[in-house]
């Protein structure tokens, strides 16, 4: 299979000098879900839809079209979508007659005209550390995109949802109630590597986090709370880091600013509640000498004290029938909402 589509790619390769593209290369990868996670569709929309006659048509279709950098072929009905970005094709594999793949480069004689996103330079070689690097060097488009990044001091390359439509946020935590359910009662292991899907309800996980943070550059932290269906409030942090797995990624924090419009309080550092220097815990590995984790119902830099944290950001959903502490809350300026539909974490170099 995978040695038919290399000739397919050759056969793909001539064709194209006509159009000027000399080679487009893709990867296979896995078609993750047969419908979106999540009903409101503001990320990564599929660009266009085209019966075609073959994989090698879909293939053409996507390196001809300016920004696309995956597709998905369905082999039954030869129905071929393009996408802008990750929807449903992550990682590898095949799923019920469907196969995705993901652009690698497109090239004309001489450079590269389209990499991945977060690649760049004339043959793709290069690759940005974070989403702002992404703004800095102008290699970017400027949206909402899923986007690969290496942290200078990992080998590690990671995909991550970015917004770069508003400077270079990367994305690292979401939750959402228009998302299916995910249960954030997860290990350590789960939270130091990655929780559900960045399309939807969604932890980048502790040890990408330290990698990314792990420079001399100054970090901010934003979190964005969404409350009576549109209302939004937001804290902007300066400084952040966390340590490595050996000091159970210990977060550090220098300081909070109240954001000049739509202030939410502060529930991370405030006096002796504030969660600066505080590991983080899990269930199975609890710091918090006060069972926070199984109380809150998720992970996170609980204080070790009965109150755990002022914010439980990877709590569940309001349900009347369980405890308001394991739900999601923000308590300053907030007070105990039952009407939170979504909170983001983002990072931003400073
Ligand atoms: C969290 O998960 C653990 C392990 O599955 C389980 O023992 C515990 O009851 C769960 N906590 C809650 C509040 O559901
Ligand atoms: C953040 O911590 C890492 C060690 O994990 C350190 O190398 C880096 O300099 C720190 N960043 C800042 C801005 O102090
Ligand atoms: C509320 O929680 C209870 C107990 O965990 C569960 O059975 C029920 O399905 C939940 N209700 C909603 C609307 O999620």
């Amino acid at each position: 299979m995978v040695g038919a589509f290399s000739i397919a790619i050759q056969l793909l390769s001539m064709f194209m000098v006509v159009s000027g593209i000399r080679d487009s290369k893709y990867h296979q990868t896995k078609v993750l879900k047969e419908s979106p996670e999540c009903s409101s569709k503001n990320f990564d929309v599929t660009m266009s839809e085209l019966s075609t006659l073959s994989l090698l048509d879909c293939s053409r279709f996507c390196s001809s079209t300016e920004d696309c950098r995956r597709f998905m072929f369905e082999k039954e009905t030869k129905l071929c979508s393009i996408f802008e970005s990750g929807k449903n094709c992550i990682t590898d594999g095949e799923v019920n007659g469907k196969v995705c793949f993901r652009l690698k480069s497109v090239c004309d004689d001489v450079n590269c005209i389209r990499c991945p996103v977060g690649y760049y330079g004339d043959q793709c070689q290069h690759i940005i550390q974070d989403c702002t690097d992404g703004i800095t060097k102008s290699v970017v488009p400027l949206k909402r995109l899923m986007a690969f990044i290496q942290s200078s001091s990992s080998t590690v390359v990671v995909e991550v949802k970015c917004d770069f439509i508003y400077g270079g946020w990367l994305v690292i935590s979401n939750r959402e109630t228009t998302c299916l359910e995910l249960d954030f009662n997860k290990t350590w292991k789960e939270y130091s590597t990655r929780i559900g899907d960045p399309r939807g309800n969604y932890w980048l996980g502790l040890e990408h986090l330290h990698q990314i943070l792990r420079n001399p550059n100054r970090y901010a932290l934003e979190v964005i709370i969404v409350y009576e269906t549109t209302n939004q409030a937001r804290a902007t942090y300066l400084g952040l880091n966390i340590s490595d797995a050996s000091d159970n990624y210990r977060i550090t924090i220098d300081s909070y600013v109240p954001h000049g419009t739509i202030p939410s309080g502060d529930s991370l550092t405030n006096g002796i509640y504030s969660i600066h220097g505080r590991p983080f815990s899990t269930y199975d590995r609890d710091f918090s000498n006060n069972n926070c984790p199984v109380r809150f119902n998720s992970g996170w830099w609980y204080l070790d004290d009965p109150v755990c944290s002022r914010a439980n950001i990877n709590g569940r959903r309001y349900n009347v029938s369980v405890p308001f502490e394991s739900t999601w809350h923000w308590l300053d300026d907030l007070g105990p909402r039952t009407d939170i539909s979504m909170f983001i974490l983002r990072i931003k170099k400073e």
